[in-house]
């Protein structure tokens, strides 16, 4: 039996007087890509920010392979093995490919120099492949900051996967990149999902995408949660056709 990792129950969070979440309830099973859509403004990345510690929640309870974290913070979180990505991307647009993976493992908050003067040949080694896995070992050397921004999310990408993860939260992968480079983007997702092991809750607007690559997807609206099911299930709800569906 497949087992949830993610276990989110009657989630409330507002910010002064908007209720971004009013009592969200889902589960991520173990192993499988899990989406998350719905219109903008829906409450989707304060969920993301909810579970993974960023800010407290009013009410509800978030557990993550079994125990409660919500009165945790995001270190210790990130600990436990659950990290997220941004929207925007969040990489050092000065220092090169290399330098932004190896920066983006928790204990290497030192400076440059240090950095290099222990470079860890393991780490380094890890830090290569995953460029390599994500196609950008070629510009390894180059700064992050010349990167096109497609390419910027495939290197926040594997900066994730740098901390190895068990989850992984994914706040629009796709979102400002390329249409010829998603295809790419969505393998390499599939792959840490099936080659990693590594479980995936995936916040998509593209339709395509999502319903290619999700298990299950649950669907907010104001704050609320408004459906969930197979991708086919929520492409033939109505609630969720008229609340957003219909616009795309
Ligand atoms: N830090 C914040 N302060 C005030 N309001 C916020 C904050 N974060 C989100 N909101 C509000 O909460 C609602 C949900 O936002 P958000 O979770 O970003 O939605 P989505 O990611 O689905 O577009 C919106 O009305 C947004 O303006
Ligand atoms: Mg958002």
């Amino acid at each position: 039996m497949t087992q949830n990792v993610i276990e989110v129950n009657g989630v409330s969070k507002a910010f002064g007087g908007v209720q971004a979440n009013k009592d969200i309830s889902l589960t991520v099973p173990d192993g499988k890509i899990t989406g998350l859509i719905g219109p903008n403004g829906s409450g989707k990345t304060t969920l993301f920010n909810s579970i993974v510690g960023y800010h407290p929640i009013d009410e509800g309870s978030i557990r993550f392979e079994g125990r409660e974290i919500s009165k945790l913070r995001v270190q210790q979180i990130a600990r436990l093995g659950l990290l997220r990505t941004f929207q925007q991307t969040r990489i050092f647009k000065n220092m090169n490919c290399v330098e932004n993976m190896l920066i983006a493992v928790p204990h290497r908050k030192m400076t440059m120099l240090d950095m290099f003067d222990r470079a860890n040949p393991e780490e380094m080694e890890r830090a290569e492949m995953l460029l390599e896995f994500v196609g950008l070992y070629s510009k390894r050397k180059l700064t992050a900051g010349s990167l096109s921004f497609g390419q910027q999310k495939l290197l926040e990408f594997a900066m994730a996967l740098m901390n190895e993860p068990k989850v992984l939260l994914l706040d629009e992968p796709t979102a400002g990149i390329n249409p010829t480079l998603i295809n790419g983007l969505i393998d390499r997702l599939k792959k840490a999902n099936s080659e990693f092991g590594i479980t995936l809750l995936i916040i998509e607007h593209n339709m395509r995408v999502i319903m290619n690559m999700a298990d299950t997807i649950y669907c907010l609206a104001h704050g609320k949660m408004l459906a969930s099911g197979t991708p086919e299930d929520i492409q033939n709800d109505q609630r969720v056709i008229d609340a957003y569906l219909g616009a795309h």
